[in-house]
């Protein structure tokens, strides 16, 4: 990447209609808006946001804790659904939907407005109002979207957990939160199959004293056991709520969302996300980052689970009345090519997905993309982890034809909404950057003493001013808040992410430089992935590391020595690799476990993944060995590499 020397401009057909078309708009807005940031957020959120009481103060902060918009009240669902009604997009498409079996549907706004509006009541009659927590455990169908819309509704702080996982860590997030209400479906379709979701829920809360009500969306029809007194259908929950909902006012701080994401250490955290800060967020850069016109047709493969479907699936989008795509199925199924054909089929204009995923319709081939015209495109969005210069040149020839701008997107769960990004009208891209930071956002790549380097040196990544949808908190866990985030650098966000700017001032994003991996864009901590191996009866120590991968940026190397008495076979690998995705789920599933007599260790008994890495990406094992407590541990792991 570091040899990269391409640059494309946007085309000026691009640029002309663009709702940022030139450098010189970037400049200036950006400037402004990082010199007078107060300014800036307060101009944007009286003009962006629908408060029903004024904020009397833009920002109080007091590092590492932001109050933004002090003393104003808003609904956030209101502000994504019911503002719209008032206008042209009454009947426009909120959300049209494609289920994997091939199942069609569209939610227009004024109908998105009646289910969040009835979906609100069945939680008021649930008990469920300001401050409770809800777990969503869904597929990609629209009754996710609902069911996240209708808690911000009624004030409940929703934590929507990815359906990959599995019910060991749907528990530990459902007891972390306290949740009262489990959303979940009978079944999701992905790859032909059904994934059996109620069947997980049904294991996990077998330990959740919190949880009082699971609503059940039918999706498969698969038989499931509802538990009387417990289990509600959602259609006959729905059935009796009236359609008209009137939304209270929240305080601009009011938590809104939990996600869970994983760190460098111990259990998941609860990243916290409140209303006002973190929607201004989501809505101003998705107007800008996808140059959002009124016909758009915008689709974001991620799943609600991850961030990015909160921010850019739901909050973002919706806020600003746009169309969005959803589906909810595998890529490549019943065939390759399962997203052009839909990108044919109903026109979508943007389409934003990860790496991994451009790398994988690589290897499928450009056949499966040839048979479809793609006509409709004219954005095209990446996120997840840094995109190597060929994967991005390729979805920019084979998928954009040359005509679409590419907006390489870094930010991260904490950050709530892009940080760092192109705007499409105006940045000159170079494959494999990031470019430039948004607007109000003020990033920097500093040494260890927190000075900025030299450009074109690499240091880490850092934002050193408070942006309103950054992370408030980890939930019930203050504490760890600080020490993760505000620490390394007094009172300055760091991201955990190394990087590089050159001459231009582009961000070139190197990627973690924590103890956490980036495995198909998805987050894992190696701390979680040891703590389920030694959980395993025959296992003593185990040591997970990331290993290049050309399809899934890293990969999941796990050594681990057993506990005397084990032989270390083939049959053994086979069951801690699934051990391990029963526990997190599928995709914490080691790609690689290699058994060792003993893991090296520093005199004082810290394992050194450095040289674990080293061996595993077949590397000689270089630098400082004299910290090794016994380099014979070293020789018989590459002997027996
Ligand atoms: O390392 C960075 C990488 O993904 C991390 C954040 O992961 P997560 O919280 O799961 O959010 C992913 C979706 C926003 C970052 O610390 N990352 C994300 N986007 C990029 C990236 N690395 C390089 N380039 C990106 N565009």
């Amino acid at each position: 990447m570091s040899r990269e020397k391409r640059v494309f401009k946007p085309s000026a057909e691009f640029a002309s209609q663009a709702n940022l078309g030139s450098m010189a708009a970037y400049k200036r807005l950006y400037t402004e808006s990082v010199n007078s940031p107060e300014k800036f957020w307060e101009k944007q959120a009286k003009e962006l946001l629908v408060w029903r009481r004024q904020f009397k103060k833009v920002l109080k902060w007091k590092a590492p804790h932001a109050e933004w918009f002090g003393g104003g009240a808003l609904n956030v669902c209101e502000n994504c659904v019911d503002r719209h009604l008032k206008t042209e997009r009454a009947n426009k498409a909120a959300l049209i939907f494609e289920g994997e079996p091939g199942d069609v549907r569209t939610v227009t706004y004024k109908q998105l407005y009646f289910h969040t509006s009835r979906l609100a009541h069945v939680f008021e009659n649930m008990g469920i109002g300001q401050g409770d927590r809800v777990a969503i455990y869904m597929p990609m169908v629209p009754e996710a979207v609902f069911a996240m819309l209708a808690c911000a509704r009624v004030g409940a702080i929703h934590t929507v957990v990815f359906g990959g996982f599995s019910a060991e860590s749907l528990k530990d997030r459902i007891n972390d939160c306290g949740a009262k209400l489990v959303i979940t479906a009978d079944g999701s379709w992905r790859r032909g199959k059904i994934v059996p979701l109620k069947q997980t829920v049904d294991a996990a809360i077998e330990k959740t004293p919190t949880v009082q009500t699971v609503l059940v969306l039918r999706r498969c029809g698969n038989d499931i056991k509802m538990r009387d007194g417990r289990d509600v259908w959602w259609h006959d929950a729905w059935l009796g709520a009236p359609n008209h909902h009137k939304p209270k006012a929240f305080p601009s701080e009011h938590p809104l969302f939990i996600l869970y994401t994983s760190g460098s250490t111990g259990k998941p955290k609860g990243v916290l996300h409140t209303s006002a800060g973190y929607l201004l967020g989501a809505k101003l850069s998705s107007q800008y980052v996808f140059d959002l016109k009124e016909d758009d047709l915008y689709f974001c493969s991620a799943d609600i689970g991850w961030i990015t479907g909160h921010s850019y699936v739901v909050y973002g989008l919706l806020s600003n009345g746009a169309t969005v795509f959803l589906y909810e199925g595998a890529p490549n199924q019943p065939g390759p090519d399962r997203f052009w054909q839909m990108i044919d089929r109903h026109g979508i204009t943007i389409f934003y997905t990860a790496p991994t995923a451009i790398r994988a319709f690589m290897r499928w081939g450009d056949n499966y993309v040839l048979s479809h015209h793609l006509k409709s495109l004219r954005l095209l969005g990446s996120v997840g982890e840094p995109i190597n210069p060929e994967a991005w040149m390729w979805y920019y020839r084979m998928i954009g034809k040359k005509k679409c701008p590419i907006v390489d997107t870094w930010w991260q769960t904490e950050t709530g909404s892009i940080m760092i990004t192109p705007l499409p009208g105006a940045t000159p891209c170079k494959p494999g950057s990031a470019t430039l930071p948004f607007f109000g956002i003020s990033p920097k790549v500093v040494d260890d003493k927190g000075k900025e380097v030299p450009k074109g040196s690499g240091g880490k990544l850092i934002i050193d001013k408070p942006w309103p949808s950054m992370l408030r908190t980890l939930w019930g866990d203050d504490e760890r808040f600080k020490n993760t985030y505000f620490s390394e650098y007094p009172g300055v966000y760091f991201t955990g992410d190394g990087a590089r700017q050159d001459k231009d001032g582009y961000f070139w994003i190197v990627g973690r430089i924590d103890d956490v991996l980036n495995i198909s864009g998805h987050r894992l901590g190696t701390a979680e992935v040891e703590s389920a191996l030694v959980a395993h009866p025959k296992v003593a120590e185990a040591a997970a590391i990331g290993r290049p991968d050309e399809l899934k940026g890293q990969s999941l190397v796990v050594f681990v020595t057993l506990k005397a008495g084990n032989e270390p076979n083939d049959d053994l690998k086979e069951e801690l690799r699934n051990h391990v995705g029963k526990e997190i789920g599928a995709i914490a599933k080691p790609d690689v476990v290699r058994f060792a007599a003993a893991l090296p260790k520093t005199r004082s008994g810290k394992i050194m993944r450095r040289i674990l890495k080293e061996i595993a990406a077949g590397k000689e094992v270089k630098g400082d060995t004299t910290t090794l407590e016994d380099f014979a541990v070293v020789a018989a792991l590459q002997a027996d590499d």
